[in-house]
């Protein structure tokens, strides 16, 4: 049984129709950045909990949970409506392996993310170590369309104050923009397009984090294993760290 806290919702940011981000106040467990925790709410009689990532970094607050309204799905329909000042059900203790901790050492960290899989590096990017346990950190956040490229300010503070260690690349695969990459994550590291606006190769001096979409994960590995790169884990040590949203 999950011991659950109760988080009061602060706000429910409205990003599209279907992306939100729920600011909820909330006592939960230190955690480390790209860890999530798990959300429940009570549905029709049945309590019903998934897995969040943390988009704040730990010492920051209120929380922040960075969801899609799938179609159909039970939750997170429900999530998309709550209202500040309704009440949530939050597991305090965060667990997850996507986070700096586990990873060997390397110069060059890529994150690549799909949609609301850019919520764990969010977390991290806004910590202190990355910058001195990398040389040089990619982000790469894939969406359908330009308005899922949220965030910005975010992202903005980061590549302000770290201009030479930081690049941020947008991808648009549903429609024409002139500043993101088209296309997909394994077709844009394949066409060298994506290392071109990185400054550097997805090479064995590389950890690459993937987060999001099931299929966007298994199709970049793929690609990354065949130029050598492989999977990590602490008993064996590689360069390609994943965390499948569904
Ligand atoms: C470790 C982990 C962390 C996660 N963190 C987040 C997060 O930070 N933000 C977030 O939006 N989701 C996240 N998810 C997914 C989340 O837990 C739920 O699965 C999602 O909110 C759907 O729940 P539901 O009850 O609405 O849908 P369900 O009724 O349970 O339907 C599930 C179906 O919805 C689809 N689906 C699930 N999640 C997504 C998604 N994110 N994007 C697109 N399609 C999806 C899949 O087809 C899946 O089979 C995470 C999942 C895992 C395993
Ligand atoms: N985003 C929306 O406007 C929208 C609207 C209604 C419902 N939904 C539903 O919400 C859920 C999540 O949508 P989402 O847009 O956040 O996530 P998504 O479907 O995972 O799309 C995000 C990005 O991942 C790409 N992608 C998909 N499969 C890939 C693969 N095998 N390899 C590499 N990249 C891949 C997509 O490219 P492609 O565009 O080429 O697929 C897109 O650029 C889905 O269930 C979707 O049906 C989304």
């Amino acid at each position: 049984m999950t011991k659950w806290n109760e988080g009061i919702v602060v706000e429910n940011k409205q990003w599209t129709t279907t992306l939100h981000s729920l600011r909820v106040d909330a006592e939960i467990e230190a955690f480390e950045a790209g860890q999530f925790t798990r959300l429940a709410l009570d549905i029709d009689g049945e309590e019903i909990s998934r897995p969040f990532s943390l988009v704040n970094a730990p010492g920051e607050r209120p929380l922040d949970f960075y969801f899609i309204e799938v179609p159909g799905g039970v939750l997170s329909a429900k999530l998309a409506n709550l209202k500040a000042g309704d009440t949530i059900k939050i597991a305090p203790k965060a667990s997850g392996l996507l986070t700096l901790k586990q990873l060997p050492p390397a110069k060059k960290l890529f994150l690549l993310a799909t949609g609301t899989g850019i919520g764990p590096f969010l977390s991290i990017i806004k910590t202190s170590e990355i910058w001195q346990q990398f040389e040089r950190v990619t982000l790469v956040h894939a969406v359908r369309y330009m308005e899922e490229l949220t965030y910005q300010q975010t992202v903005r503070n980061i590549a302000e104050n770290y201009t030479h260690q930081f690049s941020y690349i947008p991808m648009v695969s549903r429609e024409p923009c002139d500043y993101a990459i088209p296309g997909r994550i394994p077709e844009a590291i394949m066409n060298n397009k994506l290392e071109l606006r990185a400054g550097g190769r997805m090479d064995t001096d590389s950890h690459v984090m993937l987060c999001g979409n099931p299929d966007m994960v298994q199709d970049t590995m793929n690609v990354l294993t065949k130029r050598g790169l492989k999977k990590h884990s602490r008993r064996d040590p590689g360069h390609i760290s994943i965390e499948k949203y569904w």
